[in-house]
């Protein structure tokens, strides 16, 4: 048995709600109207197989593809709720950089790979207004020691970090802002094992630690169940089945869900 991530929330409160968001892609639907809320604190892991659509959904939801149909709402800091494709590009870019994070699975798409590992994490203090070189350069060192990323390596460029390094380095990038949401696609596919089950960890830390909202996409249903809440299963841009992480993994009612997580077992 897993220990809960967090507490129960005593006032659960949506953070973010998604409502028939869907994407064509010719005559092929990535996304086919997915619909889910998520409170403040909570994780919802997105599974299914390749090609299911759970890296459109984060795309469409972080506003980086534009919806066919559908709608995503977020409760800002200032406690209003706002429809995402009401705001202006420059202030969806604002949101994206003060109050959400995302952790891409290709590293070279979420770290400017010409910055060093310290310029990665600076430069998002700066975005956010810091302008006070001492303070940057010592908050990025914290969260480089946080990620486990040595201090000698705050001057190497992502190019000379391994795998496993880059994915902390994102995630120190993408935490050192406080963000009240963080989107993940497979934060930890492509590593070796053990890599992946220290990154795992370290993630599941920060989310409890900080309070996190998240959603990550993951194909890899361990994954979903050490580090979520909620899971929302697709399957041909579609939801097959979602309900709360334990719930779906052992007693799955879709037999989709059921083949996924019985091979799984058998694998
Ligand atoms: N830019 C694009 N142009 C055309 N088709 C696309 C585009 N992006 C995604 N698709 C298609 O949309 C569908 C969903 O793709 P998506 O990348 O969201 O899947 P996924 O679940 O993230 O898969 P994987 O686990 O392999 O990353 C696939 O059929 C894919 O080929
Ligand atoms: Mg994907």
């Amino acid at each position: 048995m897993i220990e809960p991530l967090l507490p129960e929330p005593l006032l659960p409160e949506t953070l973010l709600t998604v409502e028939g968001l869907t994407k064509r892609y010719g005559h092929r639907l990535a996304c086919d109207s997915i619909g889910f809320t998520l409170d403040h604190g909570e994780v919802l892991a997105v599974v299914g197989e390749s090609g299911s659509g759970k890296s459109t959904l984060l795309s469409l939801i972080a506003g980086e593809v534009a919806a066919d149909a559908g709608s995503v709402s977020y409760r800002m800091r200032d406690g209003a709720t706002r429809d995402l494709a009401t705001l202006s590009e420059a202030e969806r870019r604002a949101l994206m950089r003060t109050d959400w994070g995302f952790v891409r699975q290709d590293a070279t798409q979420g770290l400017r790979m010409a910055v060093s590992a310290g310029g990665n994490v600076g430069e998002r203090l700066m975005g956010v207004g810091d302008r006070h070189y001492g303070r940057i350069r010592a908050t990025a060192l914290d969260w480089l020691a946080r990620v486990e990323i040595a201090a000698d390596r705050v001057d190497d460029p992502p190019t000379r970090l391994s795998g496993g390094m880059r994915q902390r380095l994102q995630i120190a990038r993408n935490l050192v802002t406080a963000p009240r949401l963080v989107l993940m696609d497979e934060p930890t596919s492509g590593l070796d094992v053990s890599v992946q089950a220290r990154l795992l960890d370290m993630i599941r830390g920060l989310v409890a630690e900080l309070g996190l909202a998240v959603i990550i996409v993951t194909h890899d249903l361990a994954v979903a169940r050490l580090l979520s809440h909620r899971v929302l299963v697709m399957r041909s841009g579609r939801v097959i089945e979602t309900g709360l992480t334990d719930q779906v993994l052992d007693d799955p009612q879709a037999a989709y869900t059921q083949l996924l997580v019985s091979s799984v077992l058998a694998a």
